[in-house]
């Protein structure tokens, strides 16, 4: 900086700098850079007996404009910095760029899924309940015709939680079926039943087709003269509308301790047809159990079961999204990665 034109050079030079300053404490050195004593501008003043004389005059005048201007930038950029921005000192806002558009979201797969199994039913006369997620071993298996230390219960590796222990009710465990919401929702007395209990289960497992925490979503209907063709022309019904009306369910007999006869429901693969695929194995993927109220279980209720029957099912909510034609998700644990790539195509 010994000469004339560096007058110029040195107000570029100090806009570069602002520019590039990221805190108060940036403004504060490059202040001193320029306007300290040493700085660039006291330089430029002490040489100003180098100056040829005619020109000296000139030069003193745009030194102190030099001076001022450094001042009002400098300014500028504390103030920025400070919070309290003055817009109309800005001149590097575009102010005709577009704005950035907020990313917008969705409700999550499985409330979508839980909104429209809701929807499906509802034109049934089926009402939305919940019942406790954490709930004692007496609604869970004993109500259910599971007495204490039956084997059965082990089907349901249910996790345990660690707190006292009611003398009538037993442990305190995770609830690892929707079924523990059936005599509950008996128990309120409001007869005839048409019951769609939808909560969060858990049980000690993992693999492509189970995670340890999941929904379920439980019919309970109770009523004089309900037969197991009602239960198959429901189950019927929510398959066609929920699934699509190309797809078919079969009925295999099976055991459950509340419910007799007792049946598991399948649905035909939606990722590979029926052919056989990593995920069902042989075409047919399990949705979950079903059968006719056990009478025990009704009495636990507080039902007569010589004048009313009823039927229930219970299924995976997380299963039956993945069953949907068309989803081709093939491992229940995308639905719980948060992946954003996954989420989106939803
Ligand atoms: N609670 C059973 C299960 O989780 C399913 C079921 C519900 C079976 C209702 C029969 C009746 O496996």
């Amino acid at each position: 900086m010994d000469n004339f034109n560096d007058l110029e050079n040195v107000k570029s030079y100090l806009l570069e700098r602002l520019r590039g300053a990221s805190s108060l404490d940036d403004i504060s050195k490059i202040k001193i850079e320029f306007l300290g004593k040493k700085g660039f501008l006291g330089k430029l003043t002490s040489d100003i007996g180098k100056i040829p004389l005619e020109q000296r005059k000139n030069y003193g005048i745009r030194l102190n404009s030099l001076k001022e201007e450094i001042e009002a930038q400098i300014k500028v950029y504390e103030q920025n910095f400070k919070g309290d921005v003055d817009k109309s000192e800005y001149t590097d806002l575009y102010k005709s760029l577009p704005g950035r558009k907020p990313p917008v979201g969705h409700l999550n797969i499985i409330t979508q899924a839980i909104e429209e199994i809701v929807e499906v039913f509802a034109p049934l006369g089926f009402n939305r309940v919940r019942y406790p997620e954490v709930d004692r071993e007496y609604f869970v298996f004993d109500a259910l015709n599971m007495p204490e230390n039956h084997p059965a219960r082990d089907e349901w590796e249910t996790f345990f939680v660690d707190y006292p222990e009611d003398e009538k009710l037993g442990k305190l465990v995770i609830t690892p079926h929707t079924s523990s919401g059936q005599v509950r929702e008996m128990l309120k007395g409001n007869l005839p039943i048409r019951m769609l209990n939808i909560s969060r289960c858990g049980r000690r497992q993992i693999d492509i087709s189970h995670v340890p925490s999941f929904y379920q979503f439980e019919g309970l209907v109770v009523d004089e003269n309900v037969s197991t063709a009602n239960l198959i022309g429901v189950l019927d019904y929510f398959a066609k509308k929920f699934f699509g009306p190309d797809r078919k369910t079969r009925l295999r007999p099976y055991h459950f301790r509340f419910t007799e006869p007792s049946f598991e429901v399948d649905i035909d693969c939606g990722v590979c047809h029926g052919k056989g695929c990593k995920l069902c194995k042989e075409g047919w993927l399990e949705l979950g159990g079903s059968g006719m109220v056990h009478p025990n279980v009704l009495r636990a209720g507080g039902i007569d079961p010589e004048k009313y029957t009823g039927f229930a099912f219970g299924w995976g909510v997380e299963r039956a999204f993945m069953m949907k034609s068309g989803t081709k998700i093939d491992d229940i644990r995308y639905l719980f990665s948060n992946d954003l790539r996954f989420l989106e195509q939803f």
